[in-house]
């Protein structure tokens, strides 16, 4: 069996064992752990384009929400070093197209920023992004730590169609997504330059 088969059996497992039993989403959503899984060195996250709709200066928000419908989703993650030591304190900046696909361009409507916390997590508390033409589904992110280079990359669901078609698509920043009651669960941890 390739790795790839691996890993989206391993994925279709979890996320069956969730089906069987599954947990309330706010007793889930701060159920990261305190330290990362990973050991030793780690691959720094791959930049996307920021693409057209970003726009600086957005909230300090962590739960979005509030600003459109759609399906819950809880999205955490550690910011780690190369060598998968938390970082505290980073910035995360996350934006994305609501329900029906579009962007808010006047406004800050599923647009706003934290910083980890002291174990380097961070979360935020969103929904469900909708598709729009010529992009699969995906969250847009930028990641800084202090006053360091800015990390701008974008998210993905895994099993989306439009996956295999989008010309930017990654599946190294897939999310591992599992349901959970009353919407889903969301991780991806990012690695930052040193
Ligand atoms: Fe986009």
């Amino acid at each position: 069996m390739n790795r790839r088969r691996m890993v989206a059996a391993s994925l279709a497992a979890a996320g069956l064992a969730h089906l069987a039993k599954p947990r309330p989403l706010a007793a889930q959503g701060t159920a990261l752990p305190l330290t990362p899984a990973c050991e030793g060195d780690a691959r720094v996250t791959r930049r996307q384009t920021e693409g057209p709709f970003f726009r600086p200066a957005s909230p300090a928000k962590r739960d979005l929400r509030g600003d459109g419908s759609g399906d819950m989703l809880v999205l955490s993650g550690f910011v780690l070093t190369p060598q998968c030591r938390p970082v505290p304190g980073a910035r995360v900046n996350l934006w994305h197209a609501d329900a029906d696909g579009e962007y808010d361009r006047s406004g800050f409507r599923f647009r706003g920023h934290q910083f980890t916390d002291d174990a380097g997590r961070y979360q935020f508390i969103t929904r469900v992004p909708g598709l729009y033409p010529g992009r699969t589904r995906h969250f847009h992110v930028k990641v800084q730590a202090g006053r360091g280079p800015v990390l701008t990359t974008q998210l993905y669901f895994p099993d989306e169609p439009r996956n295999a078609r989008d010309g930017i698509f990654d599946r190294a920043l897939l999310m591992e997504i599992r349901p959970a009651d009353g919407g889903r669960l969301g991780r991806f941890d990012f690695v930052i330059p040193a």
